[in-house]
């Protein structure tokens, strides 16, 4: 019997081959400082289609240039990065794989470097920032609108809200960041006004076939009822792939804790009891390194879809590696990862 972990799946009309995932990693150091797509970005992502994984997701890609995370992270806030974008695309088309690109605004984590005051849901008293008026809010509802349409424009198979890792929408949700008391803040659902505008519009303006809407959430925001809740209610609003990762972290409450015998981390236990409380496809995500990790959460019906970071930053051909059943090449677990500074310092790469 065939592994499950290759068995195809359909979303939105798209069929993925298989259920690997690369997710979205930022490849500082390869755009330049208007965000420009590189042939640098073109080679990653195609050896990454060639090397067999179904899903790829193109890293956090900014809404707007003030909203940046560093000055050479990717942008998709002109019509001049389409061209660019779309031959990452056509690459990764080329070689069998379906491909979203998440869209991303960084909020009060922007640097000094890129915005002089980071601005926010509410004021992080740790440093100097300010809080968005409702006019800004406005206008960052239609820069995501606007960068899902350039994503389509693209060829994009769907985008992926950055909804978590304490970035502008997960600052919204969480109640540790957002302490607004007008629609945008006190309840969940008011905390998640600013997504679930921005799903609705996509869907308004983008139509219903034909294109993924993902959204990459907290499983623990800060509690995973929580995390449950947020699921709940993208679902409704018409998320197609939910993507679990971690949320903010709140300073008096734990973090979710898996039971003793569960093998695999709090965040991968957050995403697969999220599965358990929705209909759509789910991705886990965080510390999945080897082929028989990812079979067992896919042969168990833990999840739909299992990310793999790092192993794909490592080694290309993982997905092809684990379908042969040959052992990939390992990450050196570097502490911190040298790719957030650029990928030619990590000393377990192969190309
Ligand atoms: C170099 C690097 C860049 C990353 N960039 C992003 C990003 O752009 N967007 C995002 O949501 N997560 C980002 N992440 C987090 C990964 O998507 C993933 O959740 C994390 O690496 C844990 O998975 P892993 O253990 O399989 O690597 C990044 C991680 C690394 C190592």
């Amino acid at each position: 019997m065939k592994n499950r972990l290759f068995l195809p799946i359909t979303i939105k009309g798209k069929n993925i081959r298989n259920r690997a995932v690369m997710p979205p990693m930022v490849c500082f150091g390869m755009a330049d400082n208007d965000g420009f797509v590189t042939d640098k970005h073109v080679e990653h992502y195609k050896a990454r289609a060639k090397g067999g994984t179904g899903l790829i997701i193109v890293e956090a890609t900014c809404i707007q240039k003030d909203g940046r995370l560093s000055n050479d992270q990717l942008g998709i806030w002109s019509d001049e990065h389409i061209p660019g974008l779309s031959k990452i695309v056509q690459a990764c088309h080329e070689h069998g794989a379906v491909v979203m690109i998440q869209i991303h605004h960084g909020g009060l984590k922007t640097p000094t470097s890129v915005a002089d005051i980071p601005a926010g849901p509410s004021i992080d008293k740790n440093k100097p920032s300010r809080e968005l008026t409702i006019e800004e809010i406005e206008n960052i509802k239609q820069n995501f609108l606007k960068a899902a349409f350039r994503a389509k424009e693209a060829g994009f198979d769907g985008i992926e809200l950055h909804g978590a890792h304490g970035y502008l929408l997960n600052q919204f949700v969480s109640p540790v960041t957002n302490h607004r008391t007008d629609e945008y803040g006190g309840t969940l659902e008011k905390r998640m006004k600013l997504s679930l505008d921005i799903i609705r519009d996509i869907r308004q303006e983008l139509g219903n076939e034909n294109f993924i809407i993902g959204y990459r959430m907290g499983g623990n925001e800060p509690t995973l009822k929580d995390g449950i809740k947020i699921a709940k209610l993208l679902e409704v609003a018409g998320v197609d792939l939910l993507h679990v990762s971690a949320g903010i972290e709140s300073p008096d409450i734990p973090l979710p804790q898996p039971p003793s015998n569960f093998p695999f981390n709090w965040i991968v236990y957050c995403g697969t009891e999220i599965k358990k409380n929705v209909s759509i496809p789910v991705i886990v995500v965080n510390g999945i390194r080897t082929s028989s990790q990812a079979a067992l959460i896919i042969e168990n019906r833990l999840a739909d879809f299992v990310a793999v970071g790092r192993g794909h930053l490592v080694d290309p051909a993982w997905a092809n590696k684990a379908i042969n059943k040959m052992e990939s090449i390992p990450c050196l677990e570097c502490k911190p990862c040298k790719w957030f500074k650029s990928g030619e310092l990590c000393p377990g790469r192969s190309i």
